[in-house]
């Protein structure tokens, strides 16, 4: 595995490759990897010659209230995994790099409407920061495909809507989530959670689920679906941030006639934001 740390030195290499008609793939991280990072890694091997990852805790997707100075920061297990993985190309640049003229003056990318719900609702500024560095580095790095967990759905819709809106020529690829044994969806973010709290948050999924049956007997009545579904997590302690069934594609409110819905949710322990979702169409 090589490991970049400027964008020149990675730009090198990759004309090189692309030049002798290697397909270039690509999955962009903030590090602290698990598992179901490592799973994208694979995925994009299969379908790739030349596999880049990228670590890079972006700070213009954080709000000051945020946890950027205390995101974990593992490169040195984190290198090891990706070698061990597979992985061809590991980009690891500094701020600097990415933000040569500062955050402030950063030019940006915006996807409207579809950010401002959901997640986006109570993380002001968060897709923005996360579309203007994953614009940055699809053009440093230019892959074929590109490929995003299932875990951040809406990262994920938005994405592909930013990809065909901009007509960037990648193919956006999507990863199933990656569970605990339990069905807690892995995140960095999990080492938040209190021993206490652990064996409780299970609660989001199982609420989640159980919306997802619901609708798939026939019961449509999404808002009392979502009423009761956040009832239940607050009874097991934790407050909701959102529970919404979605259109799948636009992640407008689910109508009633919408075939591809996903159910999707948030709530907070005390000390972390959890998401997750589940689809009722399977892609
Ligand atoms: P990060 O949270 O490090 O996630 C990197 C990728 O791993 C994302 O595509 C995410 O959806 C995926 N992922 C995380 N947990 C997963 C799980 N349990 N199962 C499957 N996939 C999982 O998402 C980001 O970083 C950033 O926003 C980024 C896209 C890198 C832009 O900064």
């Amino acid at each position: 595995m090589k490991v970049f740390h400027t964008v020149s030195g990675l730009r090198d290499d990759l004309v090189r490759d692309r030049i002798q008609g290697l397909r270039i793939g690509f999955v962009p991280t903030m590090g602290n990897l698990h598992e179901g990072h490592l799973a994208l890694l694979k995925q994009a091997k299969k379908t790739n010659d030349i596999v880049v990852c990228s670590i890079f805790v972006n700070a213009l997707q954080f709000s000051l209230n945020e946890d950027w100075d205390k995101y974990p920061r593992t490169y040195q297990s984190d290198s090891e995994k990706l070698r061990d993985a597979g992985c061809d190309y590991l980009f690891h640049p500094d701020d600097t790099e990415m933000y040569p003229n500062g955050l402030d003056t950063q030019s940006r990318v915006i996807c409207p409407t579809m950010t401002d719900v959901l997640c986006g609702a109570s993380r002001p500024g968060h897709f923005e920061g996360v579309t203007t560095v994953v614009s940055k580095l699809f053009n440093i790095v230019q892959p074929d495909e590109a490929v995003f967990g299932i875990k951040d759905y809406q990262q994920l819709a938005v994405i592909r809507r930013m990809v065909e809106d901009l007509c960037l020529p990648i193919q956006i690829s999507s990863a199933p989530i990656h569970r605990e044994t339990d069905g807690l969806a892995m995140s960095s973010r999990n080492r938040y959670i209190t021993d206490d709290e652990r064996p409780l948050v299970t609660v989001l999924k199982d609420s989640l689920d159980w919306i997802a049956e619901q609708i798939r007997d026939g019961n449509k009545e999404f808002s009392e679906l979502e009423n009761m579904a956040a009832e239940r997590v607050s009874e097991a302690g934790f407050k909701v941030d959102y529970i919404t069934c979605s259109n799948s594609k636009t992640l407008d409110l689910a109508a009633y006639d919408d075939e591809d819905i996903t159910v999707l949710g948030a709530m907070f322990t005390q000390a972390a934001r959890l998401i997750d979702n589940v689809s009722l169409v399977k892609d």
